[in-house]
């Protein structure tokens, strides 16, 4: 019976598909990457290390994983300072980096219609969305081509990216940018083994789309439901943290410069 119960057990950490890796998760206080940090851990992560600017909600989370498995650092990744620092401490601490979920993101402060577009609440949405998640990728690379680690780059875009809706320009714009991030960086960084894709769900209902609806968690349900042509499954962060362990894990070994929809076929296309 020991014998039996302890080859089972080492069959399912053999089954884990991140054993031993060092990955950064930002945005990982809530929503998606929440979510994707807790699925890193639970695939054999060595650790997570959860970056955000909510500091009581992002040491919740990593304590609920636990601290063995998950830490967090305060980042804000419109600030490059803060985010080198994210990068270099998480190298100092656990040797090297395997996998960065750039995940941070902001929605748009008002409807943003290019009619009533206002520059102010723009740039403040690309300082987190574009340059914030450039500057993860940047660090990132750096320190996975410095530690020769063939690592894995994911970015959260949307369907934002690829696709036109009748408000929030300056969203799209930047998701449109998240994309073009992703493409120029995974051309740049394949001689160096490291890949670089991006996830793009369609809606779900985030604190994120909630706050920027001024919808309850149940209207943002609804609001997301028609929101994508698949019947009989609703999206939910859980199945985009899935798509990002693809993408982060030896199963996509071979795969470099995609942008992978989450987005049950999406309904306005
Ligand atoms: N919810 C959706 O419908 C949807 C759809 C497509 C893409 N996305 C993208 O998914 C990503 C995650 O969003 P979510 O829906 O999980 O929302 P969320 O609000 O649940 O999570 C976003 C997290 O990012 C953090 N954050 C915001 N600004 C930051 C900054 N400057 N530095 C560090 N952390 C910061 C927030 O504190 C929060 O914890 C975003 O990039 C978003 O654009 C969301």
């Amino acid at each position: 019976m020991a014998v039996a119960s302890e080859s089972a057990s080492s069959h399912s950490i053999n089954n884990h598909k991140l054993v031993g890796k060092v990955a950064i998760v930002t945005g990982g206080a809530s929503g998606i990457g929440e979510a994707t940090a807790r699925v890193f851990a639970n695939e054999g992560a060595r650790m997570v290390v959860i970056a955000d600017i909510q500091d009581e909600l992002g040491n919740q989370v990593a304590v609920s994983i636990g601290t063995d498995r998950c830490s967090f650092v305060h980042c804000d990744v419109a600030n490059e300072d803060q985010v080198k620092h994210l990068v270099e401490s998480t190298v100092n601490i656990y040797g090297h980096l395997d996998i960065m979920f750039s995940n941070a993101g902001v929605a748009s402060s008002s409807k943003q219609t290019i009619i009533d577009l206002n520059f102010s609440g723009m740039d403040s949405l690309f300082e987190v969305n574009v340059r914030g998640m450039a500057a993860c990728v940047k660090h990132a690379a750096r320190a996975m081509v410095e530690k020769r680690v063939r690592g894995s780059i994911v970015c959260t875009a949307s369907v934002a990216g690829s696709h036109g809706f009748p408000v929030a320009t300056d969203y799209i714009m930047s998701k449109h940018a998240v994309v073009g991030l992703m493409r120029a960086a995974s051309v740049q960084l394949a001689a160096r083994g490291i890949r670089v894709n991006s996830v793009s769900p369609t809606a779900l209902a985030t604190p994120m789309l909630c706050k920027s609806l001024g919808m309850t968690s149940e209207q943002a349900r609804e609001f997301c439901r028609k929101s994508a042509r698949l019947e009989g499954v609703e999206l939910k962060a859980e199945m985009v943290a899935k798509a990002v362990l693809f993408l982060a894990s030896n199963d996509s070994e071979f795969i470099t410069g995609q942008d992978l929809k989450v987005d049950g076929s999406l309904a306005s296309s």
